[in-house]
């Protein structure tokens, strides 16, 4: 079977979205073909198309913005869904891991709406969306397993999937938080947000100055 695992993250580096295609990947077994696209600018090559629509499966990984899909992705999926819609007879199974800031998986579920209507405009098959909440987090889940630690949830969710991927098979949506308390992982961000402003010269006082 032919897996796409598509990063939808405009970062260049330190992505969620691709540390969470990383474990994915490795959740997969190695008879598939896993083939790897970034898509940071608003235009998908022809040729990384016509690949994507040779796979078996599509999966997409990438940010909420604004409780949607990142504008950039957007412009992606109005190409691929002329594309892809072009040909009735394809079997291509779309799968989407939506990965949020907020602590809440659930905060991504206007977002998966939004892939499952663009999945049925692009005349593929819906599989399942994934809302992760904590992006923050997402450096650490190499420090969890299926069976303990902060992003056990997160393992065991992306085992689901895998599973769901290597069968075609589709699934109920499935939300996810980190295994932290709330307040925790508010307290870490708010650090974070302060560091970052030392780093870049500005003071904690700047971050709540609105221009
Ligand atoms: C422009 C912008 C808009 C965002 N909007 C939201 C949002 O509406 N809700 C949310 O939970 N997180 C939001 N975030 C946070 C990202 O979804 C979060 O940091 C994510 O983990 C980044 O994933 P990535 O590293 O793969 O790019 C936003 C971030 C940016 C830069």
């Amino acid at each position: 079977m032919k897996i796409a695992l598509i990063n939808g993250s405009p970062k260049h580096k330190n992505s969620s979205s691709g540390n969470l295609l990383k474990l994915l990947s490795s959740k997969l077994q190695e008879k598939n073909a896993i083939e790897e696209y970034i898509l940071r600018t608003t235009e998908i090559s022809s040729n990384d198309l016509e690949q994507i629509s040779k796979c078996n499966v599509i999966v997409f990984a990438f940010p909420l913005y604004v409780d949607g899909i990142p504008s950039h992705l957007l412009r992606c999926l109005y190409q691929m869904e002329k594309y892809l819609s072009s040909d009735k007879n394809n079997e291509i199974y779309v799968y989407a891991i939506v990965n949020a800031g907020f602590y809440e998986g659930k905060q991504a579920s206007i977002a998966i709406e939004m892939m499952k209507n663009w999945a049925e405009k692009a005349n593929v098959k819906w599989g399942q969306g994934i809302g992760i909440g904590g992006g923050g987090m997402m450096s650490m889940i190499d420090k969890s397993t299926d069976s303990q630690g902060p992003m056990k949830s997160v393992h065991t969710t992306l085992t689901a999937l895998a599973n769901n991927i290597l069968l075609c098979k589709s699934s109920n949506e499935i939300y996810t938080s980190p295994g932290i308390p709330r307040i925790v992982y508010k307290i870490g961000g708010e650090m974070g947000w302060r560091q970052a402003a030392k780093k870049n010269g500005l003071k904690t006082k700047d971050l709540f100055i609105i221009k």
